[in-house]
C-alpha cells in the first residue's frame, strides 16, 4: 500500500503533465507555488511547511513528513494545490466517521487503466458504496473462521521453505536468511489461496503463472474462466463447499439477488465480471506486500527484543495446552494477547501505509478552527508521525508491546492508524491480523530464538536477514 500510495503520487505528477497536460490554471498555480506566493493557508491562519522535491526524492517519505510533522496540523502545497495536514484525533474522527458522508472518497487516481478505476480502494461515492457493500461481508468472524484452515496450509509450506534451509545447516544457527523472502512468499499463497482457492509454491515456483502475470491479460482471461466455471458450477477441483474471496463475493452477489427473475440462480446486476476481477487484482496488490511487510518487521522486532520473543514463547505453550480443550483453532488463537500486542506495537512503529487520505465533496469548514477545506482538497492524515507523537506514545521510539495490553491501552483510537479508520477503512483487516499472528505462532513454536543477522530494514526492507534454526 506504501507503494501504492508513492507509485500513484508520482503517477499523478507524471499523468498531469504527460497525458492530459498542464492546464493554464495548473500552470499559473504551480508558477505561484514555485514563486513562493501561494496564499491560502496564510490567509486562514494555517501555518505552512514546505517540502522540496529535493527531499521528496532523496529522503524517505516517512522520514520527511515526520520531520515536517506539527501536532495540530499545518498546510502545504502540493503543485500549487493546498493539502490539510491533520493530526488532532478530534478533527481526525470528524473527517474519517463523524462527517464521512462528505468525506467519501480518497484523491482521484489520474489514471488510464479502466481496471483500476474499478477497484474499491479509487472507486468514489456510490460506486464505491456499491462495491464494499458486496464486498464487506467476506470478513465476518464466520468466514474467517472457515478460511483458517487453508491458511494454516500455507503456513506448512512456509515451514518445509525455512526447514529446508536449516537441514542445510545440520540443525545448527544458519547463515543470515532474509526472513523478507519467506514472509513474502507466504503472503502471497495466502492471498492467491484466499482470492481463488488455489495453491501455489511462491519460493519453490516464481514463475507460476498466476504470480508472474498478476496484473496482466493473462489474469483477466484466468479469473474470468474461474468465475464462468464457478457460476456454471463445472469447477470439479474441490468438493467442499468453497470459502475463497471470489466465491464469497459470487454468494454474496447471489444473496443480494434473491429476487432474480423466475426464481433461477442468475447472478444479475451487483458486479460485472470486470468489476470482480479487479476486486481479486486488488486484493493480490493490497493484501500481500502489507502483510509480508508487517509480518517480517515483527520478526525483526522480536529478535531485537529476545525477551518479548521468550514472553510469546510462553504464552504459546500455554496456548497449546488450552487448545487441546477447544475444538475451534479461531478461538483458541484469539486467546493470545501478548502475540496481539506485539503485532499492534510492530504496526505503531511500522505501519505498512504511512498516511490516510480523503477529499471532501463539498466546502467543508473543520469544527472550531476556522479553516475551510474546499471542495476536492486533501486531508492527509500522517499516521507514522502521529504513532511516534510522545503526547500520544510515552517514549514513542520504544518497542513496547505491553502498551497494548487490554488493561493498559490508554491511547485515543484516532492516534493508532494502521489500518485507517471509519467506514473506509482496510477491509482486509482482520484478515490480515488472522494471517500475521497464524504465521507468528507458528515461527515462535518451532524455531529457537530468531537472532538479528547483519542487516536490518524499515517500513519496505529490502531485506530482514535473521539467523535461525530448529527448536
Ligand atoms: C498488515 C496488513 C495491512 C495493512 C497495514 C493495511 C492498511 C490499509 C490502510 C491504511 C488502508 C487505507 C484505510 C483508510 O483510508 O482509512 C487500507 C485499505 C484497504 N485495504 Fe488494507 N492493509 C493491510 C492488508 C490488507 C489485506 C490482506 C487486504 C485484502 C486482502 C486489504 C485490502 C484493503 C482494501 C480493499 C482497502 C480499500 C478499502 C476501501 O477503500 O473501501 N488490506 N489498508
Amino acid at each position: 500500500m506504501y507503494e501504492c500510495y508513492l507509485l500513484g503520487y508520482w503517477c499523478r505528477t507524471l499523468n498531469k503533465l504527460k497525458i492530459s497536460g498542464l492546464k493554464s490554471t495548473e500552470v499559473k498555480s504551480h508558477k505561484r507555488y514555485i514563486d513562493g506566493k501561494c496564499d491560502y493557508w496564510r490567509k486562514q491562519g494555517v501555518r505552512t511547511a514546505s517540502v522540496s522535491l529535493w527531499t521528496r526524492l532523496t529522503k524517505q517519505w516517512f522520514d520527511w513528513e515526520r520531520d515536517l510533522y506539527v501536532r495540530n496540523g499545518f498546510g502545504v502545497y502540493e503543485l500549487g494545490k493546498p493539502v490539510l495536514y491533520l493530526s488532532d484525533p478530534e478533527l481526525i474522527r470528524e473527517v474519517l466517521v463523524k462527517d464521512f458522508h462528505i468525506f467519501t472518497n480518497r484523491r482521484k487516481f489520474i489514471t488510464d487503466d479502466p481496471m483500476i478505476n474499478k477497484m474499491v480502494f479509487s472507486a468514489r461515492d456510490s460506486e464505491w458504496k456499491r462495491l464494499r457493500t458486496v464486498m464487506s461481508p467476506t470478513f465476518t468472524t464466520g468466514k474467517l473462521k472457515r478460511m483458517t484452515p487453508l491458511i494454516l496450509e500455507c503456513v506448512d509450506t512456509m515451514n518445509d521453505n525455512i526447514d529446508k534451509i536449516i537441514a542445510k545447516n545440520d540443525g545448527q544457527l544458519s547463515a543470515p536468511v532474509d526472513m523478507k523472502r519467506i514472509t513474502g512468499a507466504y503472503g502471497m499463497e495466502v492471498v492467491i489461496q484466499v482470492a481463488f482457492g488455489r495453491k501455489v509454491s511462491a519460493l519453490v515456483d516464481p514463475n507460476n503463472p498466476i504470480i508472474e502475470n498478476a496484473l496482466t491479460q493473462f489474469f483477466h482471461k484466468f479469473t474470468l474462466n474461474l468465475i464462468d466455471e464457478r457460476k456454471r458450477g463445472l469447477e470439479t477441483e474441490s468438493s467442499v463447499k468453497r470459502v475463497d474471496f471470489l466465491q464469497l463475493m459470487l454468494d454474496s452477489m447471489r444473496d443480494n439477488n434473491d429476487e432474480a427473475i423466475d426464481g433461477s440462480d442468475e447472478y444479475t446486476d451487483s458486479l460485472t465480471n470486470d468489476e470482480l476481477i479487479a476486486q481479486c487484482v486488488l486484493f493480490l496488490v493490497a493484501g500481500y506486500e502489507t502483510s509480508a511487510t508487517t509480518l517480517s518487521m515483527c520478526l525483526y522486532t522480536i529478535a531485537k527484543h529476545p525477551e518479548v520473543q521468550q514472553k510469546l514463547y510462553e504464552e504459546i505453550n500455554k496456548f497449546h495446552e488450552h487448545q487441546k480443550s477447544n475444538a475451534d483453532p479461531y478461538e483458541a488463537f484469539h486467546a493470545l494477547k501478548y502475540m496481539d500486542a506485539v503485532i499492534d506495537e510492530t504496526l505503531r512503529l511500522f505501519p505498512a501505509a504511512i498516511f490516510i487520505e480523503r477529499v471532501p465533496t463539498e466546502d467543508y469548514e473543520l469544527t472550531g478552527t476556522g479553516i475551510t477545506i474546499k471542495k476536492d482538497h486533501v486531508v492527509h492524515i500522517p499516521a507514522y508521525a502521529i504513532h511516534r507523537d510522545p503526547e500520544y506514545f510515552a517514549d514513542p521510539e520504544v518497542f513496547r508491546p505491553e502498551r497494548f495490553l487490554p488493561e493498559n491501552i490508554a491511547h485515543n483510537p484516532y492516534t493508532y492508524l494502521p489500518f485507517g479508520a471509519g467506514p473506509r477503512n482496510c477491509l482486509g483487516m482482520r484478515l490480515a491480523q488472522l494471517e500475521i499472528k497464524l504465521a507468528l505462532v507458528n515461527l515462535v513454536q518451532r524455531y529457537k530464538p530468531l537472532e538479528l543477522g547483519v542487516a536490518g530494514g524499515l517500513i519496505i526492507p529490502k531485506s530482514v536477514d535473521l539467523r535461525i534454526s530448529g527448536r
